[in-house]
């Protein structure tokens, strides 16, 4: 068996801001409501007519992290992009990378599993390598939910939530046994699908012509549903669980831990889990103040900053964790 290790990274998130202010203009909310209930400030949306997509945006971050890595494009062997937010419904994004990044014809996977798809594409990525079967991956995650969300009072639960933007990581075949990613632990619970989900324009009820026929501008099935205070009670439950489970694999204690960078859904999740472990303000990494919930990017967004700030050190402990849609949930133990 190989190891597997991130050697380089890369984020790219959208030139313009939206403040808390700018939304109140837009609904019934306001800047001290946002930042109580979440911890954000302000989220970057595309601005309309710019051309970015979820693919530009995830093609942007892996150009970093390749050029980060010291590799050449053509030694990818490999893509695994996920997201919740596609360019298209179908292909998905990996494809439009493998294009943009005139990289040969390896293969692309995509990776549905919202909040905590940055994970599910890591753990996949690590699996291949692991076994052997691919030298170095390019593993993304990008999001783009501005062009999405109801941006009026009806849509305010969510649409304060969510920013746009990516991050990308290039994971590499390594000898060192005992640095890169320790173990990945990954869950879901279906039951809760409907909790936290996008019911449009999935063929499980509806006709696509009925869809077309009805052209109804009231549909609600084409925004995101949340039941917030049911997903906040789950999350706290399975970060810490997650996390624990990937310590006790490695016969790790929390007291181990250098930096914790959790999926940033909300401010006061990440506390939580912050005090249940104990953890000091510096030993955790929250940037959701000024990017709001990117989902599938957050964490490489994230771990991408905290390197770049130098939080991240040569043999430290860097736990990635992740709870969403699905519900899904994961957790990643890394010895940098
Ligand atoms: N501005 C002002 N008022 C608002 C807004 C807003 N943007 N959104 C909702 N309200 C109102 C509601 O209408 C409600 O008013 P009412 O009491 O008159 O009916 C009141 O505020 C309270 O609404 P709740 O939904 O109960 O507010 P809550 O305290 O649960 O906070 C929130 C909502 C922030 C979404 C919270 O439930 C939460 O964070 N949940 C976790 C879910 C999460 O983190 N999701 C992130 C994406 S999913 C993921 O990544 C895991």
């Amino acid at each position: 068996m190989y190891q597997s290790r991130i050697i380089g990274l890369g984020h790219y998130v959208p030139e313009n801001i939206v403040t808390n202010d700018e939304l109140s203009k837009l609904m019934d909310t306001n800047d001290a409501w946002i930042q109580e209930r979440t911890g954000i400030k302000e989220r970057r949306w595309v601005k309309p007519g710019s051309g970015e997509t979820t693919s530009t945006m995830g093609t942007e971050a892996a150009k970093i992290a390749i050029e980060r890595a010291g590799i050449d494009k053509d030694e990818i062997d490999f893509i695994i992009f996920a997201t919740l937010s596609p360019d298209y419904y179908f292909p998905g994004p990996g494809v439009m990378v493998q294009e943009a990044l005139d990289i040969k014809t390896i293969g692309a996977l995509d990776v549905r599993n919202q909040c905590s798809g940055f994970l599910y594409a890591l753990s996949v990525a690590d699996q291949f390598i692991k076994t052997g079967m691919y030298k170095k991956i390019l593993v993304i995650g990008s999001e783009l939910h501005s062009r999405g969300l109801d941006k009026t009072t009806r849509g305010r639960g969510v649409s304060v939530i969510f920013g746009d933007g990516a991050g990308a990581v290039v994971l590499s075949r390594s000898e060192d046994a005992k640095k890169g990613i320790l173990s990945t632990h990954l869950h879901s619970q279906g039951e809760h699908a409907k909790e936290l989900s996008l019911v449009a324009p999935g063929m499980g009820k509806r006709w696509v012509s009925d869809i077309l026929r009805e052209n109804d501008p009231n549909d609600e099935s084409y925004f995101p549903y949340m039941n917030g205070q049911f997903v906040f009670k789950n999350a706290i439950v399975r970060f810490v669980e997650v996390i624990n489970e990937g310590l006790q694999k490695n016969n790790l204690t929390k007291e181990d831990i250098n930096l914790l960078i959790p999926h940033q859904a909300n401010l006061r999740i990440s506390q939580f889990v912050q005090h249940k472990f104990g953890l000091r303000d510096d030993q955790v990494y929250n940037n959701i103040v000024r990017y709001g919930n990117t989902t599938a990017a957050s964490i490489p967004i994230a771990l991408t900053e905290a390197w770049q700030e130098g939080k991240i050190k040569e043999g430290n402990l860097v736990v990635l964790a992740a709870f969403g849609s699905g519900f899904t949930w994961g957790s990643a133990i890394i010895r940098w």
